[in-house]
C-alpha cells in the first residue's frame, strides 16, 4: 500500500502495545524485581542478560546491546521491515494501519481503503482455504495415498505440519463444495487463483488431487498454492497464478519457516524445489527456501541479504542449473558489500537437494555448502573459460569481459582482490587500467542500503558539464570520435553527444526524460548533482580536455595493442598505417 505510516498512529500503537506479552510470546521471559528477564534472543548465552521493562516498554541486552521497543522487536526478531513489523503489531490488536495520502483524491483514497480491506479478506479466505486441505489428510477418503505418498517421500507428521502441507481430493469441486457460498466469494476464488471459471455457470477446483504445498509470505500469511500430483501426472507440479496478493518474483518458499525454526539465520541456501526446501527441513537444514520460478530475481536476492550475510544458491550441474547460477549472481552483484557472500553449489548429474541429503545425510550435505563455490571462483571460471587464454587479445578482452560485473560490484575487499587477481594474471599494464576502471562508473542502484556520494571521475564530470549546458556539443569538431573509445561511462556520454547534435536547443531536463525508466536514467539524475566546482564560463574549456584526455588514453592503449601485435607476428597494411598516424598524432 502507498503512502506513509501516520506518526500518530505509531504513538497510538505503542501506547496499546504490550512489550513484555510480545516478547514473552515469542520469548518466555521470567519476572525478576521490577523487570523481566531471559536468555538474549540476539546472541548466544549460557545466563540472562536480556531485560524487558514493564514501564518502559523497552527491552535492552547488557551482553550484546540491543534493545529498542515494540516494532524494533518485531524488526529484529521476526526480520521484518519496517511497515511490515507496525502492520504485524497492529494485527494483534486488531488495528487497521492507516497510510497518509496527501496526493491521492477523496475517490482515490477511497478505492485504496477498499482494496485494503479486500486484502485483508483474501488472505483470511487462504488461510481458511489452507486449514481445508491441512484437514483434508486427516478426513478425505483417500487420505491413505496422499499419506502414503508424503511417508513415501520421507516426511514426518511434524514437518508436515511445520510447513502446513495439505491435500486435495481429485474432484471439480472439492474446494469449491465447501467455500462457493455464492457468487461474491466465487468471483474471489477465482481471482485468488484457486478456482478456474469455465463456461458453466459455477467456477471450478483448480488444484485436485493433489498433496498442497502452502506459499507464505515473510509475515506467514498464506497467498498462494504449489500442488504436486501423487503419480506420474502432468504438470507435475500446478502453482497458482500472480494474484492481487501474490507476486512471484518477491516471495521465497520456506522463508517464513525458515525464520521461525532458527532465531538466528545465518545463512540461506536457495534451492529450486518445494520438495527440497521442505526434505532439507526434515534433515535439519531448516535454511532453505526455493525462488518460485526459474531465475532468482532482485527483488528475491534483496529480501535474502537483508535477511543474511551468507547466500548460497544450490542448482542443477547442468546447463540450465548453470545459467540460473549466472543470472542469480548478475542481480547480485550490486547488493555484495563487505560482509556479504553469495557462493554457489553444483550438484551432480541426476541429484537435487532432496535425493541428496536422503541419501547422504545433514552432515555430508553441509559441508557441500561449507565448500560451495565463492562468488569470484565462479565469476573467473565462467569468464575465462569462454576466451582463449594463450593469445594477447584473449588477454585484452579476459580483462574486457569482467568489466561490465565489475562495475556493478560496489567498492569492497571483493571488488579489490578480482582487480588484483585479474592484473597477476594478465600483467601490470592492465592493472593500471583496471584501477581506473574501477574508479569510473560504478554501479548504478538503487539497493544500496548506505546512499554514498557520487565520486567525480573524468568521464562523470565530462557527462555532467554536457547534461548542463548541452551547447557546449557544438565546440567539437566531430562527435562521433569517442566511439571507438572502450571505457566505463563512454557509451552514455556517445548517446549524449548524438542527442545534443540532433537538437540544438535540447535542455537538461528533456535530455534525461530521453532516459526515463533506465538504469542510465537513475545515473544521469546522479550526475546534475555532481559538485563539480566547474564555473560555467569555463565548461566549454573544461570539456574539451577531457575529451582530449579520453582520446589520448585510446591513442595509448591502441598503440600499445598495435605494438604488441607487430612483436608477435606483424600487422597488415591497414593497421601499419594506422600504427603509424598514432605514433605521430
Ligand atoms: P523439478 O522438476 O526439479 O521437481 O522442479 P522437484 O522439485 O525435484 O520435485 P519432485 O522431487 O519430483 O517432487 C523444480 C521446481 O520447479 C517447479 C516447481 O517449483 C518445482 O518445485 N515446477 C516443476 C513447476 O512449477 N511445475 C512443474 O511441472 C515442474
Ligand atoms: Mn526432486
Amino acid at each position: 500500500m502507498a503512502g506513509m505510516i501516520p506518526r500518530q498512529f505509531i504513538d497510538d500503537l505503542l501506547a496499546r502495545a504490550d512489550i513484555v506479552e510480545l516478547i514473552d510470546s515469542r520469548v518466555p521471559l521470567k519476572k525478576a524485581g521490577k523487570n523481566y528477564q531471559a536468555c538474549c534472543p540476539f546472541h548466544t548465552e549460557k545466563s540472562p542478560s536480556f531485560s524487558v521493562s514493564q514501564d518502559k516498554q523497552f527491552y535492552h541486552c547488557f551482553g550484546c546491546g540491543e534493545h529498542g521497543n515494540a516494532i524494533s522487536f518485531l524488526m529484529e526478531f521476526d526480520r521484518l521491515e519496517f511497515p511490515d513489523a507496525v502492520e504485524e503489531l497492529a494485527s494483534h490488536y486488531s488495528m487497521e494501519v492507516p497510510r497518509e495520502q496527501s496526493n491521492r483524491s477523496p475517490a482515490q483514497q477511497k478505492q485504496d481503503q477498499k482494496a485494503y480491506i479486500q486484502k485483508q479478506d483474501d488472505y483470511e479466505l487462504m488461510a481458511q482455504i489452507s486449514r481445508f486441505f491441512q484437514q483434508q489428510l486427516k478426513v478425505a477418503s483417500d487420505k491413505d495415498t496422499a499419506i502414503d505418498y508424503l511417508k513415501g517421500r520421507g516426511l514426518s507428521g511434524e514437518i508436515v505440519k511445520r510447513f502446513g502441507i495439505g491435500y486435495i481430493s481429485d474432484a471439480w469441486d472439492g474446494m469449491m463444495k465447501v467455500f462457493g457460498r455464492n457468487s461474491q466469494i466465487n468471483q474471489q476464488l477465482v481471482d485468488l487463483g484457486m478456482a478456474i471459471q469455465g463456461d458453466k455457470n459455477k467456477p471450478y477446483d483448480r488444484f485436485r488431487g493433489r498433496i498442497q504445498f502452502p506459499i507464505r509470505d515473510k509475515r506467514g500469511r498464506v497467498i498462494g498454492f504449489g500442488g504436486r500430483v501423487l503419480g506420474d501426472g502432468t504438470p507435475k507440479y500446478l502453482n497458482s497464478p500472480e494474484t492481487r496478493i501474490y507476486h512471484k518474483g518477491q516471495e521465497l518458499y520456506g522463508l517464513y519457516e525458515a525464520k521461525q525454526a532458527t532465531k538466528q539465520l545465518t545463512r540461506l541456501v536457495v534451492v529450486e524445489g518445494y520438495m527440497d526446501v521442505v526434505a532439507l527441513a526434515q534433515h535439519g537444514v531448516d535454511y532453505a527456501v526455493a525462488s518460485l520460478g526459474t531465475a532468482t530475481t532482485p527483488e528475491q536476492l534483496q529480501t535474502l541479504f537483508r535477511t543474511v550475510k551468507e547466500v548460497i544458491c544450490c542448482y542443477d550441474g547442468d546447463r540450465a542449473g548453470r545459467d540460473a547460477a549466472w543470472r542469480a549472481m548478475d542481480n547480485a552483484l550490486p547488493m555484495i558489500q563487505d560482509g556479504y557472500s553469495l557462493k554457489f553449489v553444483f550438484l551432480p548429474d541426476g541429484e537435487d537437494p532432496d535425493s541428496l541429503i536422503r541419501e547422504q545425510g545433514q552432515a555430508a550435505f553441509e559441508s557441500i555448502l561449507d565448500n560451495a563455490t565463492p562468488l569470484s571462483q565462479f565469476l573467473f571460471d565462467h569468464l575465462l573459460s569462454q576466451l582463449n587464454m594463450s593469445s594477447a587479445e584473449g588477454k585484452g578482452a579476459a580483462v574486457d569481459a569482467f568489466k561490465p560485473y565489475l562495475a556493478k560490484l560496489p567498492e569492497s575487499n571483493l571488488k579489490d582482490a578480482i582487480v588484483t587477481q585479474l592484473a597477476n594474471k594478465f600483467g601490470a599494464n592492465n592493472e593500471m587500467q583496471l584501477k581506473k576502471l574501477q574508479q569510473n562508473f560504478t554501479q548504478s542502484t538503487d539497493n544500496k542500503p548506505v546512499a554514498k556520494r557520487t565520486k567525480t571521475t573524468p568521464v562523470r564530470l565530462a557527462i555532467a558539464l554536457l547534461l548542463e549546458h548541452p551547447h557546449i556539443v557544438e565546440v567539437l569538431p566531430d562527435p562521433a570520435i569517442l566511439q571507438q573509445l572502450n571505457m566505463p561511462g563512454i557509451p552514455l556520454l556517445n548517446q549524449l553527444l548524438a542527442l545534443c547534435k540532433q537538437n540544438s536547443k535540447v535542455n537538461s531536463a528533456q535530455l534525461i526524460e530521453h532516459f526515463r525508466g533506465e538504469d542510465a536514467g537513475k545515473q544521469l539524475t546522479k550526475l546534475m548533482c555532481l559538485e563539480h566546482h566547474v564555473e560555467p564560463e569555463n565548461a566549454e574549456s573544461v570539456f574539451l580536455d577531457l575529451i582530449e584526455n579520453f582520446l589520448n588514453v585510446f591513442i595509448e592503449r591502441r598503440t600499445e595493442q598495435l605494438l604488441e601485435k607487430e612483436r608477435n607476428g606483424g600487422l597488415n597494411k591497414t593497421e601499419k598505417q594506422e600504427l603509424h598516424g598514432l605514433l605521430s598524432a
